[in-house]
Formats: C-alpha cells, sequence, structure tokens
C-alpha cells in the first residue's frame, strides 16, 4: 500500500464523509504549487477556493503570522489588544466603510449578517416584531450553517437538517423583476454573492448589481454583498461589485482575509447598521484575535497597493481568452468568469467534471467539479502566466484537443 492510499484509508475510517477528495495526500506547498507525500507537485487552480489568493505560504503573511506569534495570539474580546483598532480602521478603510465585525468562518460572518440585518430592521428601519424578510438569490451558496442552508436551493445541502430558520424569500439570481417583486416593506436586506461562486462562477447579467443598489436604495432595505470569494482581489478588482461601480451597505469578507493561514472573516459596514450591536448581543472568542489582525493587516496591506487586483485582472484576461479558444473547440459547453476566475462546463462527451478533475490531477492539476459538468479554474493571483499556461495546455491534452484544432480556432477557420 502506498503512503497516499495508507493516508486516505485512515482519513476515510477516522473522518466523517462531508466531502469527496481527489485521490491526493499534500504534504508541503509554495506559491501555486503543491507537493504531495509521493513528492509530486501539483499546479493549484483552486486555491482553498479563493482563501490562498496571495499564494501558499507567501512570505510577507508567513512572517506576519511567525513575528504576532512570538507577542500574542489571543485575547478574547473581554480585552484590547494592540492589533485590533488598526485591523478595524484599515479593513474599513480598504471597504469605504466606517465599523467592521470580526468573526472566524465565511459562515459565521454571513450569519452575523442576517443578525446585523434583522437587528437593523426592528431598531432602525422599523419592522415589526418577527417579521424581518431577507430576500437572497437561488442558486446561492453562503456556507453550511442551518440558518444559511435554510435559504439554500441545493436538496444536498438541505436535506434532513429541517426544521428550518424562516424569514427568507428566494428570487432566481440575475432577474430584478423577480427581486422588485419580492421586496416588501418588512424587507430588511437583499443577501447576494455578486458573482455564484459554487454555483459554477455565475456573472450576472450587466446592469444587474447596479439594478439591485438602485431598489434596494430606493426601499430603504441593506443591500448585503457576500464577497467571500469574491472579494479581496480575485475578480481584477478589491470586490466584485466594483465592477458595475455598486457599493452596497455591507460587505461580507472571509477566506483570502486569513492569508491562507488561518480563517479570518468580518462584516464590514456603516454605523447606522453595526453600531445597531450591544455588548452581549453577538460575539465569538476567537473573533478579531490578534494572530488574526495581524496577518489580515498584512493582506489588507497587500491589497492597497492594487498589483493583486492588475495581476487578477490581466492573467485574467488570457486565462477567458484561452477557455474561449478550447469552446470553441467543441469540449466545453460555456465559459463563465471574470478575472482570474472561471467555471467551465465540459461537453458530457468528454467525461464529467469529476472525471476531468481526476484525469487532470493526473497531470499535475489540481481543480474541483461542480454540479456535474463544471469545473472550476480560480488559481493564486501570485500564478505564472507559463505555469497557468502549461495547467491549460493540460486540460487541452485531457480533453483530446489537437493543436491544429486550437489554431483553426485561433485563425477562424472553426
Ligand atoms: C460566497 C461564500 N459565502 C460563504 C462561504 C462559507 O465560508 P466558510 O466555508 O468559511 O464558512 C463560502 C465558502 O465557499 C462562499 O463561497
Amino acid at each position: 500500500m502506498s503512503t497516499t492510499e495508507r493516508l486516505i484509508a485512515a482519513a476515510e475510517a477516522h473522518s466523517a464523509h462531508t466531502y469527496r477528495p481527489l485521490p491526493v495526500v499534500v504534504a508541503t506547498a509554495d506559491g501555486a504549487w503543491m507537493t504531495d507525500v509521493e513528492g509530486r507537485r501539483y499546479l493549484d487552480l483552486l486555491a482553498g477556493y479563493s482563501a490562498l489568493n496571495f499564494g501558499h505560504g507567501n512570505r510577507r503573511l508567513v512572517e506576519a503570522a511567525k513575528a504576532q506569534l512570538e507577542r500574542v495570539t489571543l485575547t478574547s474580546r473581554a480585552f484590547h489588544h494592540d492589533r485590533f483598532a488598526a485591523f478595524c480602521t484599515e479593513l474599513a478603510e480598504l471597504c469605504g466603510m466606517e465599523m467592521v465585525l470580526p468573526m472566524n468562518t465565511g459562515a459565521e460572518a454571513v450569519e452575523t449578517a442576517v443578525k446585523g440585518a434583522r437587528k437593523w430592521g426592528y431598531r432602525i428601519k422599523g419592522v415589526p416584531a418577527e417579521m424581518a424578510k431577507i430576500v437572497v438569490a437561488g442558486g446561492n451558496f453562503h456556507g453550511r450553517t442551518t440558518t444559511v442552508i435554510s435559504f439554500s436551493t441545493d436538496p444536498e445541502a438541505r436535506a434532513d437538517y429541517g426544521p428550518y430558520t424562516p424569514g427568507f424569500e428566494i428570487v432566481p439570481f440575475g432577474d430584478l423583476t423577480a427581486m422588485r417583486a419580492a421586496v416588501t416593506e418588512n424587507t430588511v436586506a437583499v443577501l447576494l454573492e455578486p458573482i455564484q461562486g459554487e454555483a459554477g462562477v455565475l456573472v450576472p447579467p450587466a446592469g444587474y448589481l447596479a439594478g439591485v443598489r438602485e431598489l434596494t436604495r430606493e426601499r430603504n432595505v441593506l443591500f448585503v454583498a457576500d464577497e467571500i470569494q469574491s472579494g479581496l482581489g480575485r475578480t481584477g478588482r478589491t470586490f466584485a461589485c466594483e465592477h458595475e461601480g455598486v457599493v452596497p451597505d455591507v460587505y461580507v469578507l472571509g477566506k483570502a482575509l486569513g492569508g491562507g493561514i488561518l480563517p479570518v472573516s468580518a462584516v464590514v459596514a456603516g454605523a447606522e447598521v453595526l453600531g445597531v450591536f450591544r455588548p452581549g448581543e453577538h460575539g465569538s472568542t476567537f473573533g478579531g484575535n490578534p494572530l488574526a489582525c495581524a496577518v489580515a493587516l498584512e493582506v489588507i496591506a497587500m491589497l492597497r497597493s492594487g498589483e493583486y487586483q492588475a495581476r487578477a485582472a490581466e492573467l485574467g484576461s488570457h486565462l477567458l481568452r484561452e477557455l474561449r479558444v478550447l469552446a470553441g473547440t467543441g469540449r466545453l459547453t460555456a465559459v463563465r468568469g471574470r478575472g482570474l476566475w472561471a467555471g467551465v462546463d465540459i461537453d458530457p462527451a468528454y467525461g464529467t467534471g469529476r472525471d476531468v478533475s481526476e484525469r487532470l490531477m493526473e497531470r499535475g492539476v489540481l481543480v474541483k467539479d461542480t454540479h456535474g459538468a463544471t469545473i472550476r479554474i480560480a488559481p493564486p493571483l501570485v500564478v505564472s502566466e507559463e505555469d497557468l499556461d502549461w495547467g491549460l495546455a493540460q486540460l487541452r491534452a485531457v480533453l483530446d484537443v489537437e493543436d491544429a484544432e486550437v489554431e483553426e480556432v485561433r485563425t477562424g477557420r472553426r
């Protein structure tokens, strides 16, 4: 039995089967590359679902974490610590907002936004007790907690977890007319991913986010943007909402905020929204801890330079161009994306998303399938163009694409 087989068998025997990982056991990683326990190298085209935007073992982030490890790592919020004010001030500034409520995981931050929106609804908007409604989009993914899966439309995510939390209205993603019809005087918030990640990198029709912004402003409803996966550089801007010139009322952030080192999430909003919380009304033992703040402060400093956003925009156009060429050969039935983030649907004649992911793994590329036919491509933003091109060449190889076919598409003969 190989080390890989032994470790996978032990994991299967002693862990709940909530995932079906590819049969690779990673031992180390650096930049856009991971090495498994057998010494094989893989290009990471998933980047921890955007948690690794800055790459594995990013020196600046590791140094920031190490320095903080030697100072103080946890105080709880029972006391102040000397990284907290800077973290909140600088994150609020990056978002163009006023206040921050730090948490740990993405789902916790979404729960926090739901609680904040409801409290704002009752205390500020004047919604009658217990009547608050939040409008969400079909196909959403906001996490795995009981309230969050209560407004999921994915049967697998929901089955046997009822009774579900009430107070959510689901409308089709991208449909402004449906959203307008769903908003009532008791609606406190619209909660959306500006680009739906887990659904397969679904980019809404142009004008949708701007339309949601206009509607929510008109109707005194909070626009809550879950930018946990889309935010912090991935789409070529700091936030995906920026592509439509939209500033929501609330940003929900996570994943890359922790630099791929530890879970760090936050709700960021104006004082009118986050000011509704009073001592004892919400909290988290680890939320806003010194280690989290030190790493996140470095993440914020890196984003402030704009270099990662620019890189995502530039490499992202290249990636999408190349994927469209691949679609032209008939292997893909759809290509979607923005920045260094793409979802492609594989023509079923060439296998399922899982088949393609497994074949890519054998050639040294790691991706993740979703919804049967789709694979997501989201490399760390530090990936080199050469490595990305190599990864794309492996994708063409597993889909049996001949160079001549690619040439025909490129020259418009196909
Ligand atoms: C948009 C979005 N929201 C929330 C979450 C949940 O984050 P976490 O897994 O850290 O709870 C995810 C995770 O994939 C996500 O993509």
